[in-house]
């Protein structure tokens, strides 16, 4: 998936050092749960992200965002795939500090909503956040994504395949 200044794609081993570099800023891991990953960790990470199946079932599919112009990942989505047919995929979503605030989550989910919504042709998604995670919550709204719960532990967030197609494919 490109976009003006990114490319959405699948991660590979080689960008070890890039992930690295954001998975455990501890601005990143500011409001998110357990802990970052270890180097070795990461490094099986990547490696089993590298070759999994697009539609592979009660898996986690993380993809890289890179940078067009800098030629480094900045950041990652992902989308989790349940085994239940009936529950809803989450998306979830993580950028490098230094790429905050410059439009470029929105960019890249944006273009990552059309591959969930036309290419793995799933009918809903959601997304969930800690409720103090206002960077994350304002993401949501811009790409049109609608509050559907609210609790002391987690806010979230739902867009489905028609909303999004009715809003032009495109956050309102
Ligand atoms: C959540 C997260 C991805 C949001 O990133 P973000 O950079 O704020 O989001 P966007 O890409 O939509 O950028 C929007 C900002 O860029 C600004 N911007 C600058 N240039 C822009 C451009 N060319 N296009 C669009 N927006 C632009 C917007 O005005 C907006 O600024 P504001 O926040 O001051 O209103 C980021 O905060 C993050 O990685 N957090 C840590 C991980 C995390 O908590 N993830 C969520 C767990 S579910």
């Amino acid at each position: 998936m490109r976009t003006a200044r990114l490319l959405v794609r699948r991660f590979t081993p080689a960008d070890l050092d890039d992930f690295l570099g954001y998975q455990a800023d501890p601005e990143v891991r500011r409001h998110m749960r357990g802990e970052p990953m270890t180097p070795e960790r990461a490094a099986d990470y990547l490696k089993a992200q590298s070759v999994l199946d697009d539609h592979a079932p009660g898996a986690w599919h993380a993809f890289a965002v890179q940078h067009l112009a800098d030629d480094r990942v900045i950041g990652d989505i992902g989308v989790w795939l349940p085994a239940e047919p009936e529950a809803i995929p989450d998306i979830g979503f993580q950028f490098h500090p230094a790429y905050h605030g410059r439009g470029y989550a929105r960019e890249a989910v944006e273009a990552f909503l059309h591959h969930v919504f036309e290419t793995l042709a799933l009918p809903q998604i959601t997304a969930t956040c800690a409720p103090a995670n206002t960077a994350s919550q304002a993401l949501m709204k811009r790409l049109g994504m609608r509050l559907t719960s609210a609790t002391p532990q987690d806010v979230q967030y739902s867009l489905t395949r028609d909303q999004w197609r009715a809003a032009g494919c495109e956050s309102a």
